[in-house]
């Protein structure tokens, strides 16, 4: 065998791993440039972080890790993830939503989406050639478990030139979602 197992404490609510196995990604408005439909009005504002639980990236392993997305807006949209497509196309992920209220938006490379809910007990499949961006469209952070093919990479660039074919921003009656001008026809 090439690994040793090992045991890890996932605090449900919080999203938190105990113990810590890597850096944790942190997000700000910033770095989610390019991302929204506005730039970003308080640049160093934290969106989401990313808790790892870094495995070899090979396909012969899964990785995994925690998604904790704040709750606020930039623009007329809820903050959420970049998104991505998996770089290897075809690699599938699996979501655990743990806590708080979100939305799951899947795109296919030819237009075709999905929006799926998030919140504590969800189990969303993520089949490979779906790019996925998850939101948080409630008042409490929004925290969820992804586990992978340990190969699958991630293709932000196709995401930050074409986006999602539709937006979730606050509407008269809760989220609302809504075609997103920029996507290419
Ligand atoms: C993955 C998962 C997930 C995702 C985070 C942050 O492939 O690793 O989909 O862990 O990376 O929720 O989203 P972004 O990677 O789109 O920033
Ligand atoms: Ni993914």
């Amino acid at each position: 065998p090439k690994l040793d197992p090992f045991t890890t404490l996932l605090e449900l609510k919080s999203g938190a791993l105990d113990p810590e196995r890597g850096t944790p990604q942190v997000r700000t408005q910033e770095d989610l440039r390019g991302f929204f439909q506005v730039a970003p009005e308080d640049p160093d504002r934290v969106v989401y972080q990313v808790l790892p639980m870094p495995v070899p990236k090979e396909n012969s392993e899964i990785q995994c890790s925690t998604t904790i997305i704040e709750p606020g807006t930039v623009g007329d949209e809820y903050y959420m993830t970049k998104g991505h497509f998996h770089a290897v196309r075809d690699r599938s992920e699996i979501y655990l939503g743990l806590s708080g209220e979100g939305r799951l938006i899947l795109a296919t490379e030819d237009g075709r989406y999905r929006v799926e809910p998030i919140r504590e007990g969800t189990i969303n499949y993520v089949p490979g050639g779906w790019a996925h961006r998850s939101v948080n469209v409630g008042d409490d952070p929004l925290v969820f478990f992804a586990a992978y093919v340990g190969d699958a990479g991630q293709d932000y660039a196709t995401i930050e030139r074409d986006g999602f074919p539709v937006l979730i921003g606050p509407g008269d009656d809760g989220p609302a979602v809504r075609e997103n001008p920029t996507y290419p026809s």
